[in-house]
């Protein structure tokens, strides 16, 4: 028992030509390669087809072979891959195609090109029916909609949805039969799937699940389907790290003192802070944290603080043109966790009104921003109530595309 496929590739694709720039559909390119390849390949990779003879478009024909040996002398699909000239109508090219098959074919299995998402199971479901002992064998689909018969604009008739099936290809013959269905149906009786003709000579089709995924590209919104797949987001970390100094009227430092401000919010009360810009250590700390998650380099080499355009800067202004560079590389942040680490002023009772501005500033919902605060337990520069610093994570996501 020989089992080879007729693959289908001599349709016009009329319905799909405006679209395609004038491409027939089954040439279209997949992956780099024509659409029926991918039919090919399904096929060429399961262990029950022996064969497969692809029928083309009688006018592209030369063009057509030529193709497809330069493909196959790059990937050998292990398998005799024969062609022929399709026909007029969808079943003349079904006949052209049968006419090619080698003596040793003693079943088929017919599909359309235009159904390139055809997997293995598919194929070894319908194989394994032929195997089975039955001479027609057709996948199907459960229908969704409710299907109704129109004639004039005007319903006929509701047909009863729990009878009714989609119908897919690869549909799979005993070549015997499916000649004999062939001569019975003549010329004159045209239809839209091989096992009509079956059907027509009063002989059992049989039935087995068809595949969501193997649609057949049809109308211009289904070249959406052939689209390269998007990457998918990678989920990414941002760390921040900035320290000030406090003003000193002991030690006047290099730098203005500015009162200070966390996450843009004033700390009445809190002790002056040095600071080329506006001295904002949650901010700067935020702002690296994003550009952390871009791999943009830090605050300091976007806004260098030798530049005096940065004088007494909003340290808002750093963070959204921050957050505008890393938009535009694709990051979408989902939560930010900062913490500011001083001995003085107490943080606690401006954390909340800390934690909304901060949320805001990063277009965010509060519940997304934490801030924490800690002292050093009087150690170090912190706890010498010379400075404060603090530390932010950010984590989002980064999509190939801007957002
Ligand atoms: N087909 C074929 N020979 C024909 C007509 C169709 O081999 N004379 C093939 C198509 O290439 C396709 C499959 O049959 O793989 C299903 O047909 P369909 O989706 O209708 O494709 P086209 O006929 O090419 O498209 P259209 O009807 O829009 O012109
Ligand atoms: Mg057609």
């Amino acid at each position: 028992m020989s089992l080879w496929t007729v693959l289908l590739a001599a349709g016009s694709g009329a319905r799909l030509a405006d679209a395609a720039g004038g491409i027939k559909k089954q040439f279209l390119e997949l992956a780099g390669r024509p659409l029926y390849w991918r039919s090919l390949a399904a096929f060429a990779k399961s262990p029950d087809v022996a064969g497969v003879v692809v029928v083309f478009p009688p006018a592209d024909i030369e063009s057509a072979r030529a193709g497809l040996d330069a493909l196959l002398a790059r990937k050998n699909p292990g398998i005799p891959v024969l062609t022929a000239a399709g026909g007029e109508r969808r079943q003349d090219s079904v006949r052209n195609g049968l006419a090619a098959l080698p003596r040793e074919a003693t079943r088929v299995l017919v599909h359309d090109a235009a159904r390139p998402f055809v997997d293995p199971g598919l194929v070894s479901r319908v194989a394994g029916a032929l195997d089975a002992g039955h001479g027609a064998v057709i996948p199907v689909l459960p229908v969704t909609d409710t299907i109704k018969e129109i004639r004039d604009g005007v319903v006929a008739k509701t047909l009863p949805r729990h009878a009714l099936a989609a119908v897919q290809t690869p549909q799979g013959f005993a070549l015997p039969l499916l000649l004999a269905a062939f001569d019975h149906a003549g010329d004159d009786f045209t239809v839209t799937d091989d096992a009509s003709l079956v059907e027509h000579l009063g002989r059992a089709v049989h039935t087995v699940p068809g595949s969501p995924d193997n649609i057949k590209i049809t109308n211009p919104e289904d070249l959406a389907l052939l689209a390269p797949t998007t990457k998918p987001a990678l989920p990414v970390t941002g760390y921040g790290y900035d320290v000030h100094r406090y003003a000193d009227p002991a030690r006047p430092g290099r730098q203005p003192a500015r009162p200070m401000k966390l996450g843009g919010f004033p700390i009445t009360g809190g002790p002056e802070v040095l600071a080329h810009s506006d001295g904002d250590v949650l901010l700067h700390a935020l702002t690296d944290a994003v550009l952390g998650c871009v791999g943009a380099g830090d605050i300091g080499g976007l806004f260098p603080d030798t530049n005096p355009d940065f004088d007494n800067m909003a340290s808002g202004v750093f963070l959204s043109e921050a957050l505008l560079l890393a938009r535009n590389q694709g990051l979408e942040i989902t939560h930010a966790d900062l913490t500011i680490i001083a001995q003085i002023p107490k943080i606690g009772p401006h954390a909340q009104a800390i934690r909304v501005n901060v949320a805001a500033l990063l277009g965010l919902d509060k519940s997304q921003v934490n801030i924490k605060a800690t002292t050093e337990e009087g150690l170090g520069f912190t706890g010498e109530k010379k400075g404060l610093k603090a530390v932010a994570l950010v984590t989002g996501w980064r999509h190939p595309a801007p957002r």
